[in-house]
């Protein structure tokens, strides 16, 4: 069988973080795109010598030239500015809308059967964004940003309750902004309650430290946004696509009459696999949760009109 192919488009931190992790977890051949010259040929060769260190057989190829990328499974959209001290991921709208509009139409152009993840910032708005210009159906098309808001979170409990990050499982619904929904009751430490193990008070410290993850990255970094996350959230997307594993993972997916909404990307949970998004997985909402959701589903909703504005 023929090694599968994943296209990293943006070779900044982010992409050049998500074809490392591609590559040495041996999920398939990576060839990692940008339009700056010299940067994505010289970071794929760097992560091509590591390959015998790892004792991997994927190749990782930089280029600036879509034709490489042909045939690819997932292609995953990093391109566009990361976020500096005082802006908000909204703030990046303008650049990233023509940047991603621009990516997504030459990946789709070259791999018109693979599925996409977006990660670049607004998050919504730009897999609104690679909807539109990719022309695939929207189970092929979706946003990371749960997998990393829950990653945060599990971390922070993790670190709090003293307990193996691997047994906390938790649960992030809405937009990727200050707007997120974490729904604490769906947290669970190896089964028991969160709640055993943490007050009310605490928990709501923790949910708002994760609301506010990425602003705490920038913040510490000044010249930039997380990467190192984001990445591996974006590959355990990935993987789950390429190796057809179903994993029910919160993500930015299109909602047909789901949860009440129709015509956007939101987060929520779904199962993903070889088709991309395969099933939205519905839940029954608390009237304060609803309330929640509502004001990020508002949110992205603007955003979009913005993005429809633009393109
Ligand atoms: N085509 C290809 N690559 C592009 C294009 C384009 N039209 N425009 C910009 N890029 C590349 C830049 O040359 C740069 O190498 O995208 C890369 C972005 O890298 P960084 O500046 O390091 O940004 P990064 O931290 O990787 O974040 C990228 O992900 O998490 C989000 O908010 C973040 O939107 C941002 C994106």
């Amino acid at each position: 069988m023929a090694r599968k192919k994943i296209t990293v488009i943006g070779a900044g931190n982010v992409g050049a973080s998500v074809a490392a992790y591609a590559s040495a977890q041996e999920l398939g051949d990576v060839v990692l795109v940008d339009i700056l010259e010299g940067i994505p040929q010289g970071k794929g060769l760097d992560m091509f010598e590591t390959t015998p260190v790892l004792g991997i057989d994927t190749h990782v190829l930089g280029t600036n030239d879509y034709a490489a990328t042909a045939k690819s499974d997932v292609i995953v959209v990093t391109a566009g500015i990361a976020r500096k001290p005082g802006m908000s991921r909204d703030d990046l709208l303008s650049t990233n809308v023509k940047i991603v509009a621009d990516v997504s139409a030459k990946a789709a152009q070259f791999s018109p059967d693979a599925v996409m993840i977006v990660i670049s910032n607004p998050l919504d708005a730009m897999v609104y964004t690679a909807w539109k210009k990719s022309g695939f159906k929207p189970q092929r098309v979706m946003g990371m940003a749960g997998v990393l808001d829950t990653a945060r979170f599990r971390s922070f409990l993790a670190e709090e309750i003293g307990v193996s990050v691997e047994d906390i499982h938790a649960l992030v619904l809405g937009g990727h902004g200050d707007t997120m929904v974490p729904l604490t009751r769906y947290c669970f430490v190896g089964g028991v309650p969160v709640t055993a193990f943490v007050s009310p008070e605490r928990l709501e410290e923790i949910v708002q430290r994760t609301r506010q993850g990425g602003a705490e990255i920038v913040g510490l970094l000044k010249t930039g946004s997380a990467f190192y996350a984001p990445a591996a959230s974006a590959v355990q997307m990935a993987k789950s696509i390429l190796l057809d594993k179903k994993r029910l993972l919160p993500v930015a997916a299109y909602l047909s009459g789901e949860f009440g909404e129709s015509g956007l990307f939101v987060g929520v949970p779904a199962i993903i696999g070889a088709a991309g998004i395969e099933k939205v997985v519905q839940l029954d909402l608390t009237a304060e949760e609803q309330v929640a959701f509502g004001k990020s589903v508002a949110a992205v909703r603007s955003l979009m009109q913005e993005v429809d504005a633009l393109l």
